[in-house]
């Protein structure tokens, strides 16, 4: 008789499964290259952070300004990738959109053919920068606009803004939006990043790599948390009715959708610097509903379950705050991650081996054949 998994088991719980200098959890703080997520998320901008992820080293303003005009000039997506993007379907969830556009843009990859380190680290710069490009089309497509070509010399945090609203973002609105970018850009072998280096692991490409990464990602346990959260707030509807409405679904067992972690057990470093935004923007807009909902349902989660918020819970609020549409909010998981997952794939390379484990077998044993009429 096969002995059955435990949970632990099952997930893969606490299981070391590959090394990386590029990201760390330990002990509850996490760190980019060995720079912990305060230090970045108070002083660094994602450009600087990209470079780390990327390249292993904060740039010099050289080396930073040539990597954003790159990214720029990279994320404008190539007209025949237009031609077969713009016939998909806009009524469609735009992870899934997204998903199988990057998948169709490593035809007009000048470096399609290329698997070395160099051509890894362009796809990667250009991913970057298409990524925002592809998010901002959907919305505008959906919307009866044609998509916005990203400014050279501008950050990928005001592109995005740029590029969604058509109009110049503010300050506050961009920094914001930036510290956001810093906070999501990796976490160790999360799911997705996992999903990238076992595609990257077989020798595949880069392209199909970060196409499992966004595919990993959307789903409601791991990045599409963030949107349900908001889903979760609009249903509230008001805070007198948070507490009530918490209970309930504590009471029917559903989860909480932005609290838990499967590493993290006592809290989220990224969730506090969320929560300071989300209340920041609520007060520059007049507006502090979402954010003040936001605490109540945290206050309830903590006192009833003993569970923290994680990364998607008050990026939901500081989300809608800046004016994003919902279900835009885990492909700016993505627009953010392409980071670190690209940064991951170039790792898996450089030490490759691939990633094949096994499975304990419990179904039936001894079988003999029958001929198909006598079944
Ligand atoms: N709401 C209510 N109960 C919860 C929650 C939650 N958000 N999270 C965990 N629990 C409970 C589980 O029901 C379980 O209780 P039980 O032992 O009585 O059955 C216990 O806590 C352990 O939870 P697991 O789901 O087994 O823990 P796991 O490590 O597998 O899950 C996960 C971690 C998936 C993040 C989980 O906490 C969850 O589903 N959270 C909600 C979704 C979410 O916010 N995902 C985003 C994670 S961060 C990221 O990926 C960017």
């Amino acid at each position: 008789m096969a002995t059955v998994l435990t949970q632990a088991e099952a997930g893969l719980e606490d299981i070391i499964a590959t090394s990386t200098s590029i990201c760390s959890i330990e002990n509850g703080v996490l760190a980019y290259r060995g720079y912990n997520i305060d230090d970045l998320a108070t002083n660094a901008t994602f450009g600087e952070v990209t470079y780390l992820l990327l390249y292993g080293k904060l740039p010099t303003r050289t080396e930073l300004e040539t990597m954003e005009k790159a990214i720029a000039e990279g994320g404008k997506v190539p007209a025949d990738a237009w031609k077969i993007i713009k016939g998909f379907p806009l009524t469609v969830p735009p992870m899934d959109w997204l998903r199988s556009a990057v998948s169709v843009l490593s035809f007009s990859d000048p470096d399609y053919k290329d698997g070395s380190n160099e051509a890894n680290l362009r796809k990667a710069i250009r991913l970057t920068g298409q990524m925002t490009t592809l998010v901002t089309a959907f919305d505008r497509l959906r919307n009866g606009k044609e998509p916005i070509e990203p400014k050279v010399g501008k950050s990928q945090a005001y592109n995005f803004l740029y590029q969604l609203l058509g109009q110049e973002p503010d300050a506050t609105s961009v920094k914001t939006f930036d510290i956001c970018l810093i906070l999501h850009a990796d976490h160790e072998l999360n799911a997705s990043t996992f999903s990238a280096r076992v595609t990257a692991a077989t020798l595949s490409d880069m392209h199909s790599a970060i196409t499992s990464a966004i595919g990993t990602l959307k789903g409601p346990l791991h990045g599409g948390a963030n949107e349900q959260v908001m889903i979760m707030l609009g249903k509230i509807g008001e805070a007198s009715k948070a507490e009530e409405w918490i209970r309930a679904a504590l009471a029917r067992k559903d989860k909480i959708m932005g609290f838990g972690h499967r590493v993290y057990k006592n809290g989220d470093p990224r969730a506090k610097h969320l929560m300071k935004l989300s209340e920041a923007l609520g007060k520059m807009k007049g507006d502090t509903k979402w954010f003040e909902m936001s605490r109540l349902v945290d206050g309830v989660v903590q006192k009833e379950k003993g569970l923290l918020p994680n990364v998607d819970f008050y990026s939901a609020s500081t989300y809608h705050y800046l004016g994003i549409p919902t279900d835009l909010f885990t492909p700016i998981f993505a627009c953010s991650r392409v980071t670190g997952w690209t940064a991951h794939v170039c790792e898996q390379l450089a030490h490759n081996r691939l990633i094949r484990p096994r499975a304990e077998y419990q179904g039936a044993r001894d079988q003999h054949y029958v001929a198909i009429d006598k079944r």
